[in-house]
């Protein structure tokens, strides 16, 4: 089933996520073909555990640490997460790669804590606007891949994957469909020789400038197994019709 999430990163306050999710329930239609995720800031996800109780919208996190607990001010755990009924985390978004400066070892031990505690982890990779001129784009994401999944090739059956171009995410250019359409079939055959044995739960998302006017247009192709949404996600009404854009 496509995934469209919503991550509506360090956005909306409890007040504002609560009626947004009022607004966002009142405009779903059929919801048993596809998956409605949200990934709310932290400080939102206890309220709306409670809001998304017994709804068809799931609930997941941006970010976690690796450890279960201890000394680590600051950080939030995979089990804490899960505590808050979160079924999914992003891990290695290319704002924590590139803004809080995490690295593919890191992201490597997010991933196993996540899968550990049974949370499914969305893995993001994407190249940069420099990789991409110099033609670079299937090697970085090939490495970003390989260094993320190391130790953990089995399991890649409990894990989504987010191709989100750096040079496209906030920016109102998207990859045109057929790019990423070719990253997508590039990820599919890396993790089906990474793990040959792939049953073929994995999907790969989209995610960079996509607009309720765009979507259709990336989820015409089969290769296109969901939507990971930033901007547009912030209003219902736009995250709604992107969640009906097929
Ligand atoms: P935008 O949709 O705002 O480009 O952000 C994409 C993104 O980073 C989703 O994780």
């Amino acid at each position: 089933m496509r995934l469209i999430a919503a991550n509506w990163k360090m956005n909306k306050g409890i007040h504002e996520a609560q009626e947004y999710i009022r607004k966002l329930l009142s405009l779903l239609k059929t919801t048993e073909d596809r998956e409605i995720l949200i990934c709310p800031p932290f400080t939102a996800l206890c309220e709306l555990k409670n809001l998304l109780k017994e709804t068809p919208i799931k609930l997941g996190a941006q970010n976690c640490y690796y450890k279960k607990s201890g000394a680590f001010t600051g950080e939030i755990s995979p089990p804490m997460l899960k505590e808050l009924n979160c079924e999914y985390i992003i891990v290695g978004h290319s704002e924590r790669r590139h803004i809080f400066g995490e690295d593919d070892e890191l992201i490597n031990k997010k991933l196993i804590a996540c899968l550990e505690e049974g949370l499914r982890p969305i893995l993001c990779v994407g190249e940069r606007l420099e990789e991409r001129s110099a033609g670079m784009t299937f090697k970085v994401i090939e490495t970003q891949l390989r260094l993320a999944l190391s130790g953990i090739e089995d399991y890649t059956d409990s894990i989504d994957i987010a191709y989100e171009p750096v040079w496209a995410i906030g920016t109102g250019v998207p990859a045109t469909p057929e790019d990423a359409v070719s990253v997508h079939r590039f990820i599919k055959d890396l993790i089906r020789e990474i793990n040959p044995s792939l049953k073929g739960d994995t999907r790969i998302l989209y995610g960079g400038s996509v607009k309720p006017s765009n979507a259709p247009e990336f989820m015409k192709f089969e290769e296109i197994e969901g939507l990971l949404v930033g901007g547009a996600s912030l209003e219902p009404e736009s995250f709604a019709q992107i969640v009906y854009s097929f």
